[in-house]
């Protein structure tokens, strides 16, 4: 069967990472998480002082320091999960913490830094035979990817999922202040000037707000399926 790109776009927490994660697994493709990469560079940043306690951020250090940041992710085959690395460190626990959370859209927003990423990411694409989720995989980073998917659900119920994550890894917070962020980002990635997060108009939309995890595993792998056989 050939392979094919999946693109997975959608709202930051709407499950969109479970659902790609899964199907890669699935069918045996490569999952690559965009969303990481930015958390990446968002770290790196925060670590060399690029990001001030106010939240402003030194675009021009960022954009300078861009060719001394290498991503990559470490695949442990046996438990069929991946790590985030950062020069050839692991950081794939502190670029989920509410810190990085709460200065990723700004970085993302960098035209620049979206420039190095999306290359990047093309990249990853060359073998096809990928799953890739994001804001923008499915407008500009492959544009012609053979299934686009755009993940949708009601922020509280965003916040609540996230809320349970952060919690399962003994983060303090709350419902409020989780909400918070993910209203934020959702203001953040749609009205950017650089590749605002929207829907292809090509993409398959999937509200999961009232759907369970078994219903959205069972409707992505149909999808797929359809898909892939149209594509042999
Ligand atoms: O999916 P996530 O929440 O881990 O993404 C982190 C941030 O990165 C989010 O605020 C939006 C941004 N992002 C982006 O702009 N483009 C992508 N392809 C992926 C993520």
């Amino acid at each position: 069967m050939k392979n094919i790109i999946i693109a997975i776009d959608g709202y930051s927490s709407s499950g969109k990472s479970s659902m790609a994660k899964w199907l890669a697994a699935r069918i045996g493709y490569r999952y690559i998480d965009s969303g990481a990469m930015y958390r990446a560079v968002t770290l790196y940043a925060m670590r060399n002082g690029m990001i001030h306690p106010d939240g402003s951020v030194d675009d021009q250090a960022i954009v300078k320091s861009l060719p001394l940041i290498k991503i990559d992710f470490k695949v442990d085959r046996q438990s069929d999960s991946q790590a985030t690395m950062l020069n050839g460190e692991i950081v794939e626990s502190e670029i989920r913490d509410m810190p990085v959370s709460n200065n990723v859209s700004a970085v993302a927003a960098i035209p620049a830094v979206r420039h190095a990423l999306v290359d990047m990411q093309q990249a990853f694409g060359n073998e096809k035979g990928i799953v890739m989720d994001g804001r923008d995989i499915g407008t500009t980073v492959f544009p012609n990817a053979e299934m686009k998917v755009f993940v949708n659900a009601s922020p509280q119920t965003r916040a609540q999922r996230r809320l349970l994550e952060l919690s399962a890894k003994g983060v303090a917070t709350t419902f409020e202040e989780v909400l918070a962020n993910v209203v934020h980002r959702d203001h953040i990635d749609t009205t950017r000037a650089e590749s605002p997060l929207r829907r292809a108009e090509d993409a398959i939309e999937l509200d999961n707000s009232n759907m369970s995890i078994e219903e959205q595993s069972d409707w992505l792998l149909k999808l797929f399926n359809k898909i892939s056989s149209c594509n042999n």
